[in-house]
């Protein structure tokens, strides 16, 4: 379904002081970008920020990255956080717009990210081959290991069964313990658990909502041969396509 343009979104985000709209220049420092440094927690494909919104004004002792790749919803997320501060200042979130298969491009070890959320992410089930897209693919998570601080946690909801029970061996081989696993979020005690606008609408529709957290844990040998094996692959693409976006230019 084609979304239409918002035109306010990128005029707003512009103007926005918790909007960066050159990530890449961040990469490594994103810390330092926010004027306490606490926890960090970086939300991938944050959508319009509904469950976004409301856990960084619950949480102002840590400190928040939500990345979406479209201007349209990051416009609704900057107006959902403006509607709970109400206009005090937020100092506790940047948004940011860029797409999160180039993760490494993006962030590095000096960003030492304590969680990771990804909520209700494209399933990518349609053909085996497109599994290799989904953001808990191992080619992900492998890149996810740079950035996080050790232990650092991946909080990973979604309605669908496949994506849910086929990214459960990525998070093993890439060196995650699973540490909570719930297969009906609806009908367990788990808190605090913020709904975002795609939780919501599944509720609605009766479909359980599958979580899990992640724990990452040091590599064994092998672990770091596969780690290796995907990081040397990923900067092999990213040079490619550096490489044809230059000769296009
Ligand atoms: C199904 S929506 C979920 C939004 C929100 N997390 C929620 O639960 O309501 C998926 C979101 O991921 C974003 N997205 C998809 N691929 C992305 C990518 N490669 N980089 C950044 N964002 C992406 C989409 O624009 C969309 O807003």
């Amino acid at each position: 379904m084609h979304m239409r343009t918002k035109k306010w979104a990128k005029p707003e985000l512009s103007a926005c002081p918790y909007y960066a709209d050159e990530p890449v220049s961040y990469k490594g420092i994103w810390r330092t970008k926010f004027p306490v440094d606490q926890p960090l927690y970086v939300e991938l494909g944050c959508g319009k920020g509904v469950s976004t919104a409301q856990m960084v004004h619950d949480q102002q002792d840590r400190n928040f990255i939500a990345v979406d790749i479209t201007s349209n919803v990051l416009g609704d997320a900057r107006r959902n956080v403006e509607r709970l501060y109400d206009g005090a200042p937020v100092r506790n979130v940047i948004l940011s717009r860029f797409d999160i298969s180039r993760f490494d491009e993006y962030f590095g070890p000096g960003d030492r990210i304590e969680r990771i959320y990804i909520n209700f992410c494209n399933p990518w089930t349609k053909r085996p081959k497109y599994a290799k897209r989904r953001l808990t693919h191992t080619r992900q998570l492998m890149q996810y290991r740079h950035a996080l601080a050790p232990a650092g946690e991946i909080w990973f909801k979604t309605d669908d069964d496949t994506l849910f029970d086929e990214s459960l061996p990525c998070f093993e081989e890439s060196g995650f313990e699973t540490v909570t696993l719930i297969r009906d979020l609806a009908v367990s005690d788990f808190t605090p658990n913020y709904i975002s606008e795609h939780e919501q609408m599944y509720r609605d529709l009766g479909v359980p909502i599958k979580f899990l957290i992640a724990r990452m844990h040091p590599l064994d040998a092998a672990g770091q041969a596969r780690h290796d094996a995907v990081i040397e692959e990923v900067s092999r693409r990213e040079k490619n396509e550096r490489r044809r976006r230059a000769e296009r230019s």
